[in-house]
């Protein structure tokens, strides 16, 4: 064995994640190096010989947020032995170097298309006791590069990413520029992936992508879609359910529609963010679309799959936004009928193009992020409440802590706590709903074998 991993073995590495699904998948992609590189994960932190913080910077206070943490770090390890700090994630590709050199408790940075270096960067530091910054943009290498390290999620529902980057640019939104532009992994690597991680427990799917719906692979002059690639994975008999997130509405073509009809373990629930109901903010953003297309996108969905829902992601506040057009996203919300959706407040982020304008923002933004959040709130609990005395299918996912009751999914995502004595994890099981609050729904078991919703 290579002496510097024998170094490395007995030693801890602990990461504290931030932000989207992406950043967990990544998360779990570096303990994956990590022990390839002979460290194990912990889960308790002042264990820890190498502590990661995984960034998000896509709203505000990103950057303070990071040195906040550092300052829990320094906290928990005051009476201990220093731990190697790494910054990762989006926060460390913007910020870059400015971090080090005002922050002397970093000893690495990383960027989220550097990670797959990060075995060889903590045997550097070990050896020449210097700051690192690693933060270029090579993504078809980091891919390559991590298809080497056997993915050891061990979980019912996995994340696998399959597209990074985006190309859109909204006029709001940092992705663009700490991702990169858009790239999509060959689509044997992730078939590979996904094939490895049903061996192991998995029996969900959620493909990931900034943009997964634009994901298109080019090799040999075929061209491969993700409807190519959800009707590839609906084959594998071991696996149950197929999803994706996150889907931009220009990039919903008709095939991948379609899908939601074919495939029948694709999942009847799609995350469509829409962002603001009114189509003057959406021109002032940058969607490239309007309520009307966004509609259109909307009914076609429905009439290949009528029992879909719909979440999705909204700002308030965004720069010109009036009274009309809050009210054109309230609207848009009652028509539709989301569940499970994410609100924010419009934060100017650093180097987009609405940050450098002078445009004032909106003064009751709060007032207004609370009304939006009620009336999602009240759609939520109205889906909720319509299981009551129902059965559902769950995929079960884990045994809760109290060890007598279980956790799962119904098929459009709604979290369920329930009782059984004799359903296993990774089954397909009917729960009967008995009360739900905002967050979800709790039953037991039901046995019998009836066909569940
Ligand atoms: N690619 C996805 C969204 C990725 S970011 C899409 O296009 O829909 C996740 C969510 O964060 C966005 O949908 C948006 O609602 C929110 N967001 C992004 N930038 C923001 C900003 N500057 N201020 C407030 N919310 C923001
Ligand atoms: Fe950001 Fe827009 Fe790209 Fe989504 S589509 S990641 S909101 S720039
Ligand atoms: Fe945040 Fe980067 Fe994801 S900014 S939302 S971690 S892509």
């Amino acid at each position: 064995m290579d002496q510097k991993i024998k170094n490395n073995l007995k030693k801890k590495i602990f990461i504290k994640t931030f932000g989207c699904q992406m950043n967990e998948y990544d998360s779990n992609r570096i303990y994956d190096l990590a022990f390839a590189a002979g460290l194990n994960k912990t889960e308790k932190k002042e264990e820890a010989d190498c502590f990661v913080i995984n960034t998000c910077h896509i709203r505000e206070k990103a950057t303070e947020k990071v040195y906040h943490e550092i300052g829990r770090i320094k906290k928990t390890f005051k009476e201990l032995k220093k731990p190697l700090v790494i910054v990762a994630g989006c926060v460390a590709q913007a910020e870059s170097d400015e971090m080090i050199k005002r922050e002397s408790y970093i000893d690495i940075i990383v960027g989220p298309q550097s990670y797959h270096k990060i075995g060889d960067l903590i045997l550097n530091h070990q050896r020449k006791k210097k700051k690192i910054n690693e933060t270029e943009f090579n993504v078809i290498k980091k891919f390559d590069e991590l298809q080497k390290t056997p993915n050891l999620e061990n979980k019912v529902s996995s994340y696998i990413t399959i597209q990074e980057g985006c190309d859109k640019f909204c006029h709001f939104c940092v992705v663009p520029y700490t991702r990169g532009p858009e790239y999509s992994r060959p689509i044997q690597q992730i078939i590979n992936e996904v094939k490895d991680l049903i061996n192991k427990q998995t029996k969900e799917i959620i493909l990931l992508g900034q943009n997964v719906n634009a994901y298109c692979y080019h090799e040999n002059n075929k061209k491969y879609s993700l409807a190519y690639l959800i009707k590839e994975l609906n084959k594998i008999e071991k696996l149950k359910r197929i999803r994706f997130t996150t889907s931009h509405p220009l990039d919903m073509s008709d095939e991948l529609i379609d899908c939601f009809k074919t495939c029948e373990k694709l999942m009847p629930i799609l995350h469509l963010p829409v962002q603001s109901g009114s189509d003057k903010i959406l021109k002032l953003m940058n969607r490239k679309h309007d309520i009307k297309y966004y509609l259109s996108v909307i009914d076609k969905l429905k009439n290949k799959k009528e029992n879909i829902k719909f979440s999705s992601d909204f700002i308030v506040g965004y720069p010109s936004e009036g009274e009309k057009e809050f009210i054109n996203t309230l609207d848009l919300i009652k028509k539709v009928g989301f569940i499970n959706s994410y609100s924010f407040i419009y934060s100017a982020r650093p180097g987009t193009p609405v940050a450098k304008k002078e445009v004032e923002g909106t003064k009751n933004d709060k007032e207004r992020l609370k009304k939006l959040q009620d009336i999602l709130l009240k759609f939520q609990l109205a889906d909720n409440r319509k299981y009551i005395n129902k059965s559902c299918e769950v995929l079960v996912e884990n045994k809760l802590k109290d060890g007598l009751k279980f956790f799962g999914r119904t098929k459009f995502m709604t979290p369920v706590k329930f009782e059984s004595n004799n359903c296993k994890v990774g089954e397909l099981v009917n729960i009967k709903v008995t009360s739900y609050n905002q967050n979800g729904l709790f039953g037991y078991h039901d046995n019998k074998n009836i066909k569940a919703a």
